[in-house]
């Protein structure tokens, strides 16, 4: 996803521009670019590649003034190269502009502006929307009239940011649709604009969210926000507690490794201020949830994508199991398509690290559009998934720069159990001692979680004999098989290996042709209901000349007789054990990407926030 910067100040905008687009790296881009106003002049500074290629360009012919406004493209349309690299300027070359997003009709407003006679030198979408206010320009309206006629014009979901040489006393920009946030920062006598609250949380934690169809006038010393419409909005200030050190790496090696191992704080910080040990009760004030709607749910539907969907398929084992309400999962980009069958007694629930992602949102407006209750777990605070839910639980994990989500993965797993006791209490379907048994439970999560991260060297000793693995298979069962699938996920995403999550009784149906002494294969066969199941499957898979890894509870000599290498976890209360079984996957998967020399935090071809369909 795109990364934008804006700053408006009486400070160089260069560094600031900079610093912050750095702080956005982790949402994946191919390349960077630069806009300042240099006096009365608009300065452009582009290259394909990383930041680092952008600082060279600049060593090489630097720029200084203010406003600015910085960009990190992740191509949709057009190569990534210099050319289409952002920022785009106009003819007059006294207009400036950055997106983020997809103009979808693009191409007839292309057309249009070329009849008019302008050239376009780039294959982006983008470019026709610096044209386009050039365009309004001419015929004598204001930069913000101009710029609102454009955002008007333009169809999808959009981010744009404009400035102009001509009024170098603001900077306009827009949000149009789910193309990723836009966080206004207030400083001062500055002002920043930028896609996330890391890019400017060094030099203010007071920010404005932009909501949908919302622009916005910045300058030095204001904020004028409107809809696209011209009607006037009152803007909620937010003050970020995220403490700026916290997205540092801090003496890890990547902010993956550095996030893997803050799971211990997450769900302690995840579970804060929602668990009642005393009493045996669980707290979620921001679902407003009421005993009377608990009552009434007749079906949750849970929505997400890649490793949040999987978080979704462990939610379903824990609802149905504790409070009795039948749970479907549908991973975002199919449910708008699945037409489904929703009504004012069914919940939606969506989870989402970023909540931005464009599929999830998606399937939370289909499900708006069809009468049921929209919830959301989500972690970035602010976003669309938190503002359009009727009700939300925040994985309070702080923020998750590695674009392979780890905590974010374990924080709603734990979110998701609480909401299961929760609605169970409230439709009456759970006794006390049960209720008070399973919160108990929560209590030692935090301890079993740290423990199991303190065998990370164990894990690289594995990693260091599987480095060289061209495929793997993940085999679960019940409420571990989701976590074969985000195993598998981790290994894929990081270290480019080929690798697949299965059902463990599926094997026999057809896939156990795969194994051989080529295919290694990964079994979580913890002490949980199916750990009998699993120990067979492992003999199933010795027999084949499989190399054997399991996941397997302290002590387990059966499993450890049988495997080539154990992945030890501690003894866990089993509707829990996925935030401990997953542990060490991701571990496996951390260090055979590190071995394997690649970018574990930015991998290729991806994003942290999928914003586009
Ligand atoms: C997970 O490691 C991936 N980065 C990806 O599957 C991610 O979980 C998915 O894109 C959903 O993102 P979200 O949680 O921000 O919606």
């Amino acid at each position: 996803m795109c990364g934008i910067v804006g700053y408006i100040g009486p400070h160089d905008a260069t560094p600031i521009i900079l610093n912050g687009l750095k702080r956005l790296e982790y949402r994946g881009y191919d390349s960077a670019g630069l806009a300042i106003l240099n006096g009365d002049q608009l300065e452009v500074r582009k290259d394909a590649g990383k930041l680092s290629q952008l600082i060279d360009l600049l060593g090489k012919s630097p720029i200084s003034g203010a406003p600015g406004i910085g960009h990190t493209r992740w191509a949709t349309h057009g190569a990534p190269n210099a050319r289409n690299a952002h920022p785009h300027l106009g003819q007059t070359k006294r207009v400036v502009v950055v997106q983020n997003g997809i103009v979808e009709n693009f191409l007839e407003l292309k057309d249009e502006l070329m009849a008019e006679g302008v050239e376009f030198q780039s294959e982006t979408d983008t470019e026709t929307i610096v044209h386009l206010v050039e365009h309004y320009l001419a015929t004598g309206l204001s930069l913000v009239e101009a710029a609102r006629k454009t955002f008007n014009q333009i169809q999808g979901a959009n981010v744009v940011v404009v400035m102009s040489a001509d009024e170098p006393d603001k900077i306009v920009t827009a949000r149009i649709g789910n193309a990723g946030g836009v966080v206004l920062g207030l400083g001062d006598g500055e002002n920043f604009i930028a896609s996330d609250i890391p890019a400017i949380m060094e030099h203010t934690r007071n920010v404005i969210f932009l909501e949908s169809r919302q622009m916005a006038v910045v300058t030095c010393n204001t904020m004028t926000i409107e809809m696209l419409d011209g009607a006037q909005v009152k803007p909620q200030v937010h003050a970020v507690s995220w403490d700026p050190i916290a997205a540092e790496k801090g003496e890890y090696r990547h902010f993956m490794q550095k996030e893997i191992h803050e799971q211990a704080r997450a769900v302690t910080d995840t579970l804060a201020g929602r668990v009642d040990f005393v009493n045996g009760r669980i707290r979620l004030p921001d679902l407003n949830l009421t005993a009377e709607f608990a009552r009434q749910i007749e079906k949750i539907y849970i929505t997400a994508c890649g490793t949040a969907a999987y978080a979704g398929m462990v939610g379903k084992y824990l609802i149905e199991k504790i409070a009795r309400v039948p749970v479907e999962v549908v991973i975002g980009s199919e449910f708008r398509y699945s037409d489904p069958i929703l009504n004012d007694r069914t919940v939606v629930l969506a989870i989402s690290q970023s909540g931005e992602t464009a599929d999830t949102l998606a399937a939370m407006e289909e499900g708006r559009r069809k009468g049921a209750t929209l919830w959301s777990i989500v972690n970035a605070i602010g976003s669309q998934a938190i503002r359009v839910a009727d009700g939300f639980i925040s994985m309070q994990t702080g923020p998750e720069i590695g674009v392979a989500s780890t905590k974010a993965f374990t924080a709603p797993l734990v979110d998701q159990y609480m909401l299961a006791i929760l609605l169970a209490d409230l439709r009456g379907v759970i006794d006390d001692r049960t209720r008070k048994a399973l919160v108990a439970d929560l209590r030692l999560i935090p301890d079993l979680v740290g423990r199991t991260l303190e065998r990370e060297e164990e894990v690289a000793v594995v990693a260091h004999a599987l480095k060289d693995i061209r495929d793997c298979l993940y085999l679960g069962r019940g409420i571990n098989m989701p976590i074969a699938y985000e195993g598998a996920l981790k290994l894929k995403e990081i270290s480019y290996i080929h690798a697949e999550g299965y059902p463990a009784g599926e094997m026999k149906h057809g896939p156990i042709a795969l194994i051989d002494e080529h295919m290694p294969v990964l079994c979580l066969a913890p002490k949980d209901p199916w750990r009998e199941k699993m120990v067979s499957q492992i003999q199933q898979a010795r027999a084949r000349g499989g190399v054997v890894i399991a996941v397997a509870t302290d002590g387990d000599e059966l499993v450890e007789a049988m495997t080539d290498h154990v992945l030890w976890i501690p003894e866990t209360p089993w509707m829990l054990s996925p935030v401990v079984t997953v542990l060490p996957l991701q571990l496996l998967a951390y260090h055979i990407a590190a071995l394997r020399g690649l970018d574990v935090d930015q991998p290729r071809n991806l994003a942290k926030s999928v914003t586009v369909e």
